[in-house]
This record gives C-alpha cells, structure tokens and sequence, in this order.
C-alpha cells in the first residue's frame, strides 16, 4: 500500500506543546485553527472512504491513526477530498472555548455536503463527544455518530448502527484501554518523525482542565508494546518518536494498567516507571531520536533527567508546563507545586543537562489574577529563560474545579493586555536564546523541505529548535551537523557541515 504525504494535508501542524513557530503568531490560541487532514490512502472505488479531520492535541493527531487503522482493517480507506467521503469524522478538542467554536462551524460546513449527499455520516470522535453528545445529535442534529476517546474500537459497529438509520454514540471512559496493540497508520506524517502515545487520560485535576472529564482516568500502556512499535518505526524509516501522555512523569505499568495504590509488593518491585521506559526505549531503538511531552513540574524526577543526560539519542528538551509564576495562583490551579518548586526544578535540569532546550505552557487570567501575580509570571519567564511557550488566555471549562468554585473575574480587556505582555516578553526570551547559538553547531535530524523555499531543507536539533539551511544533497532522514550564521525569532538559520555518524 503507498501512503501519500503530501496530498490532502489542509494545515499540517505540530500541535499541542510540538508545534513550532507559535511565537510569529501574536494572538493566542492559534492552534485552535490548525488542522490535519488524513491524506488518500487508497483509491479503490469498492471501498468506503473516510475523511477524518484532527484538532487539538498532539494525543488527539495519534488517536487520528488509530482509527484510521482500526477501520482500515475493515476495509475502509481514507481520502482527502470531502465530496468523496462516505464518512466524515472530526477528531475535536474541547481545551478551550474557541476550539469546540471552530468544530461547530466545520459540522455545519459538513452538513452542507450531507445536502448533496444525504447517505454521508458524519461522526464527532474525541473530547467534546461527552460533553456534547445529546446536544449535538438531538438538539442542533449536527452529526449522525458520538464516539469518545476510549470507544475507537467499538466504531464498525457504530458505523454500521448510523448507516441503519438509529443513533449511535459510545462515550463509556475506560480504565484500561490503551490501544496497545493497535499499530497507528501513519499518515499524513513527513515519514521521519512520529507519536507514539505512552499513557492515556490524566488524573492531574488540575482546576482549570477539562482533560481528565473528557479522556478519564490515567493508565499506562505495556512497554513491551511501545518498545515494539518504536523498533517497528525504526524499520520503516522513521527517525525520531516523541512519547506522549498528559503527564509522561506519571507513567506506571505494572501489569494491568491501572494505578500504583492497588498492586501488590511484588508487582511494585518489578513495575515500570517513566525513567526506566525512557531507558528501556533508547537501548531498544539507539538510533532512534527520542522526545517526550508533556512533563509536569510535580512529577519531573532528577532520575528522568540522568537518563536524559546518559542517552545521546534522547533529544535534550523538556517542555514544562509553568502554567503561572504565582504560587497562590498555583494552589488554586491545583498544581501540586509552588514557584520556588517550579525554580528548582529549572535549575536541576541546567544542572544535569547543560544547554538543555526548555519550553512551557502559560496560562494568564485566570480566577482573581492580581497584577501582581501576573507580574510574579513574567518575572518566573524571565529566571527560566524559556526558549518558548504556549501561551493562552484563561478560559472557563464546564465541570471543572474552577468553574465550579472560582469566578472568571478577569476581563476579556485585561486577560488580552495581559497575554500580549507575556507573548512579547517570550519573544524578547525566544530571540535572545537563539542569538546565543549563533556560531555554535547542532545537529538536525532533516524532516522536509523549508516552507519558504524548495532550495532549503528544515528540522530540529536536539533542543527542539527549527533549523533551517540550504539543502545541497540533503534529504529527510539524514543527521547533519549546521554551523548556526543567523536567527529569527522561531527559526536557526545555518550551513551544513556534514552528515552527522550518530546522535
Ligand atoms: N484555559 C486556558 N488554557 C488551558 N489549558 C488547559 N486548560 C485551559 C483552560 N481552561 C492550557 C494549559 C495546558 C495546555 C495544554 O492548555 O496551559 O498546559
Ligand atoms: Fe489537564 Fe493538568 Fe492533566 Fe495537563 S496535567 S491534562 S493541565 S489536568
């Protein structure tokens, strides 16, 4: 079968914490809008064909795979071209407002195509599938399928279910599955880099987050499956994985998937836990550039980050969310840190891993925020140095802590004024640490061709960075040392050296 990687693909983005070049957009929530449209797979006219659509999370682009998978194995294929579809599904997100506005429109823009073609079903999958289930089917007739996060597998038979007419919806949160032995379809991807998820769902409660509502409880995949599936990329040409779970730190599998307070003594002592995945992961695959995201302040272990520092071929990077500089602000997100914890950590991680590539997720106005506090947020930029962030104003989710004690007291005028001041001081933080690598040389895994110029080829070196230089005989897959000449805000620009032996 011959995937096409460049066909169909609307927006291709790198989302949630992964995506790059933030920073050039000056307003907020600019991933909301970005997009991945599953390509052709195939273009047989007996099959059916399914048009799956991905916002959000990087999480909700790897669960995109797996239900490309699981149908592909029934028989469906995927297209890109809408008026072709058979089915159209839209992977949604429900993190802020605005992302579940955009979903909306686009169901309605569905609904256009299901008036010249009325045998189409159209299927919400994903975070706002709970929450919206009866609302969008019953009340606005909006889609014809509600599949939550936990239920892909059971989609054959809820296609099937809407294709006799009757309502199908499956939302039941699981405690255990994990997919683990579905092999993603990877498409739509630059065929080098890939998400391999590690754990699903949160038990973070953090007050202000719908994800633990929308993806339920935290549990962990057997190693053995991610360490088969990161081996099996190496072999298809693949050439860096990030592991993904909402809080990677928390990783825990000893047998079961569920959590660590109902094993035995036994089961404890031969548990696994995130460092010793991570390790586990670098020996099986040493060629293999290893990421991971999101780590959580709390939970971020100096054990994680020797292995870091032990293992040439995990990338030196670590996206840690901050969320706020306050420590009253923290206690009230339910963070499980304070800014002198958060400070520490910063400083453990420059102490381990010199020179290490630190991004975070910042979150302004939220509940009772005083300029104070907001000021205790640019000052915590400021100490940690972020070479970026993702940076959000505060917008109220239904259900959570916060909705439910806290008012959403800050204005709309305040919350931008604020946001504004945070983006341009990431700017001033993103710009100054590029210029510091101004004259050095990083090594570039090559991913693709520049936006900008067929004549330049991109990628990231191990701090995560985009680097960007001319391509000469460059091509995506190869290791090249870069000698960095210039910068912008979002990018490295450099001259190849050569091609790099290893990590
Ligand atoms: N409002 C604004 N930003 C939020 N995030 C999560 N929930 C909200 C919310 N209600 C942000 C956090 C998180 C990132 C993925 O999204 O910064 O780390
Ligand atoms: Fe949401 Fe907090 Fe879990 Fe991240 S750690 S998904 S912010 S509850």
């Amino acid at each position: 079968m011959t995937y096409c990687h460049n066909v169909g693909i609307a927006y291709f983005c790198l989302p949630n914490n992964i995506m790059k070049d933030q920073l050039s957009k000056d307003i907020d929530e600019s991933r909301q809008g970005e997009s991945l449209v599953l390509p052709i797979e195939n273009n047989s006219a007996q099959t059916k064909k399914m048009f799956i659509e991905s916002y959000g999370c990087a999480m909700n682009f790897a669960d995109s795979e797996i239900v490309a998978s699981i149908l592909i194995n029934e028989g469906f294929s995927t297209t890109s071209n809408i008026d072709e579809a058979d089915l159209i599904f839209v992977n949604t997100c429900a993190i802020r407002d605005n992302a579940e506005q955009r979903v909306r429109q686009r169901l309605t823009e569905y609904n256009k195509v299901k008036k010249k073609n009325p045998d189409l079903i159209i299927g919400v999958l994903g975070c706002m599938a709970e929450r919206l289930k009866s609302q969008l089917m019953e009340e606005e007739k909006l889609v014809d399928m509600v599949v939550g996060p936990d239920a892909y597998r059971d989609l054959p038979n809820l296609i099937s279910i809407a294709e006799d007419g009757r309502k199908a919806i499956n939302v039941i949160l699981s405690k255990e599955e994990t997919y683990a032995d579905i092999s993603p379809v990877r498409l739509g991807g630059n065929g080098i880099t890939a998400f391999v998820s590690i754990t699903r769902g949160c038990d973070n409660m953090c007050s202000f987050c719908v994800v633990p509502f929308t993806r339920g409880r935290e549990r962990s995949r057997d190693p053995e499956t991610i360490i088969n599936e990161v081996v099996g990329l190496y072999e298809n040409g693949y050439r860096e994985v990030t592991l993904l779970g909402q809080n990677v730190d928390s990783y825990f599998y000893s047998g079961g998937g569920l959590k660590k307070e109902i094993y035995s003594e036994e089961e404890l002592n031969s548990a696994v836990s995130f460092s010793q995945l991570l390790e586990m992961v670098a020996l099986a695959s040493p060629n293999m550039r290893i990421r991971f995201s999101t780590s959580h302040p709390k939970d971020m272990l100096d054990s994680v980050l020797e292995i870091m520092a032990r293992y040439p071929n995990i990338c030196n990077y670590i996206h840690l969310p901050v969320q706020s500089g306050s420590s009253e602000l923290l206690e009230k997100m339910n963070r499980g840190y304070t800014r002198e914890w958060y400070m520490e950590r910063i400083l453990a991680i420059r102490r381990i891993i010199p020179g290490c590539g630190i991004s975070s997720d910042i979150i302004t106005g939220f509940c009772s925020e005083t300029e104070e506090q907001h000021q205790d947020t640019l000052s915590l930029m400021e100490f940690a140095e972020f070479d970026f962030s993702y940076m959000y104003k505060y917008s109220e989710r239904p259900k959570t802590l916060a909705e439910r004690k806290y008012k959403d007291d800050i204005s709309e005028d305040m919350k931008s004024r604020r946001l504004t001041e945070i983006i341009h001081l990431q700017g001033r933080l993103s710009t100054e640490s590029n210029k510091k690598d101004i004259g050095k040389t990083v090594r570039v895994l090559v991913e693709g061709f520049s936006k900008r110029s067929e004549d330049f080829v991109s990628g990231r070196c191990s701090e995560n960075k985009m680097v960007v230089f001319p391509k000469e005989n460059y091509k995506p897959g190869d290791l090249v040392d870069v000698l960095i000449h210039d910068c912008t805000q979002a990018t490295l620009l450099g001259k190849a050296i050569s091609l790099a032996a290893g990590h």
